[in-house]
């Protein structure tokens, strides 16, 4: 909806642009026509560029907020369970009673992986990273559907999508039992969600692991934590990969590359680390003072946020859940936990960090809520991916059924050589 324009003067052209106002956020300068203007914009790193319309996701960085399909992530954390978050995600609406149960029938069908699958993880060494695994099983998952879906009907999309949310534990369990040298064990759909997954990792095809009901919330809370963050780095490479009209699971492979880079998914290891290393609450003042020395490339991990000005809404319902897990785990004097809570409390007091408003951002206290759960750190990000394969899968369905769709192509400001006769190597100097 536009209500007011926006004017550009360049090569004494007085060029106008309609200004849209979503539900919240800045106001948009739309530029779809200025390159029939002969002109383009250069904005490396979208700092101040849309990539799309989207209606999934809303996060205010100055205030803190996150919502999913309006809602505060808070409330989501506190009273819905990950299937109905997946289910508001992809269909827009929270589930009735109804329409819940035939939602997670539908992705109990789904979970197993055909066994001819199965066989790919032999061409993985135990140590290799099970992000590298993750990624060739999703794409063996391509080749295996490959042609029975039409991605421009949306109940077809939708299929892509419940057999992604359905499967995805599945294969992220599969790579932590390769990684282990363990056999796999299937997925056993009468349990919940995330008491699926524990036992895919944690029991073996002959002795079923009890299952407490504490971390089961913990893991179901951590997926509702990642599930979807709007158009950050994965997001965007799925929609972009999408926009060729590629298999849906092949966008979803672009998304876990994307994902697994240090700057995007690996954050909540790199945090853990630091804490390790920090070893003792009397070393915090001097690892701030590294974080604050220009000359010193060191950073808090965990801590900071390209969106966030404020704390990370993630954050706070992370710490909330570590303390509940510690405490499950007998661990509630875990040392590492108390260094994060001193820590963040001396960063959030130090003039430093108030003027540069950095504040705890979600991996802060997830890398040790996972490691207190059992979770070996290389598994970190491959848990991470299987949460926000649903935001993912989301973007994907809402670009396809958008009416002004069309294929991702960015435009470049060439820098290089102006155009030159080819010389023959005999004659180059
Ligand atoms: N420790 C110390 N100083 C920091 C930190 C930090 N963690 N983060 C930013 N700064 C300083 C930075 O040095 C810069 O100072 P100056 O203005 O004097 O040059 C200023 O704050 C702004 O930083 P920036 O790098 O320009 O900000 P950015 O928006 O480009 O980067 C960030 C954001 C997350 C990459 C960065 O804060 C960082 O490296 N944090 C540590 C890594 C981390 O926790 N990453 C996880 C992000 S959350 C993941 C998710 O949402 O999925």
């Amino acid at each position: 909806m536009s209500d007011t324009t926006a004017h550009l003067k360049a090569n004494s052209q007085d060029i106008e642009f309609p200004i849209l106002k979503g539900t919240y956020g800045n106001p948009v300068i739309d530029i779809t026509t200025l390159g029939k203007q002969g002109f383009y914009t250069i904005d490396p790193g979208f700092l101040a560029t849309a990539s799309c319309e989207s209606k999934i996701t809303f996060i205010d960085g100055g205030k803190g907020i996150l919502l999913y399909r309006g809602y505060p992530i808070e409330q989501l954390a506190e009273d819905a369970c990950f299937l109905e978050i997946c289910y508001l995600l992809l269909h827009g609406e929270l589930p009735n009673t109804q329409q819940y149960e035939k939602f997670t029938n539908t992705i109990c069908q789904h979970m197993p992986i055909p066994k001819e699958i199965h066989c790919v993880l032999n061409a993985f060494k135990k140590d290799a990273h099970p992000m590298a695994m993750l990624m060739s099983l999703i794409s063996a998952l391509a080749g295996y559907y490959h042609g029975k879906m039409d991605i421009n009907n949306p109940d077809d999309r939708l299929e892509a999508a419940y057999h992604l949310i359905a499967k995805i534990p599945t294969l992220a369990a599969m790579c932590y039992k390769h990684s282990c040298g363990e056999e796999i064990v299937l997925p056993q759909p009468e349990l919940g969600y995330a008491e699926n997954f524990m036992h895919m990792l944690q029991s073996t095809p002959h002795r079923n692991n009890n299952i407490k009901p504490v971390l089961a919330k913990a893991f179901d809370r951590i997926f509702t934590l990642h599930a979807d963050h709007e158009q950050n780095a994965s997001t965007s490479t799925v929609r972009l990969a999408g926009s060729t009209g590629t298999d849906p699971f092949a966008s979803i492979v672009a998304g876990v590359a994307a994902l697994w880079g240090p700057a995007h998914g690996g954050a909540n290891e790199a945090a853990l680390n630091m804490m390790r290393e920090i070893g003792d609450e009397s070393h915090i003042n001097e690892y701030v003072d590294k974080a604050k020395d220009k000359n010193d490339p060191f950073r808090l991990m965990g801590f900071g946020h390209r969106v966030y000005k404020n704390y990370d809404p993630r954050a706070k319902v992370m710490r909330a859940t570590c303390h509940e897990v510690l405490d499950e785990q007998g661990c509630h004097d875990d040392p590492l936990f108390k260094i994060a809570l001193k820590l963040e409390k001396i960063a959030l007091e130090d003039q430093y960090f108030i003027d540069k408003k950095l504040y705890p951002n979600v991996d802060f206290y997830s890398g040790i809520t996972l490691n207190a759960l059992g979770i070996p750190p290389n598994m970190f990000t491959v848990l991470f991916a299987l949460a926000r394969t649903v935001g993912w899968i989301a973007h994907w369905h809402e670009m396809l059924g958008s009416k002004d769709f069309r294929i991702g192509r960015p435009r470049q400001l060439y820098t290089g050589s102006a155009k030159r006769d080819f010389v023959k190597m005999a004659d180059r100097k």
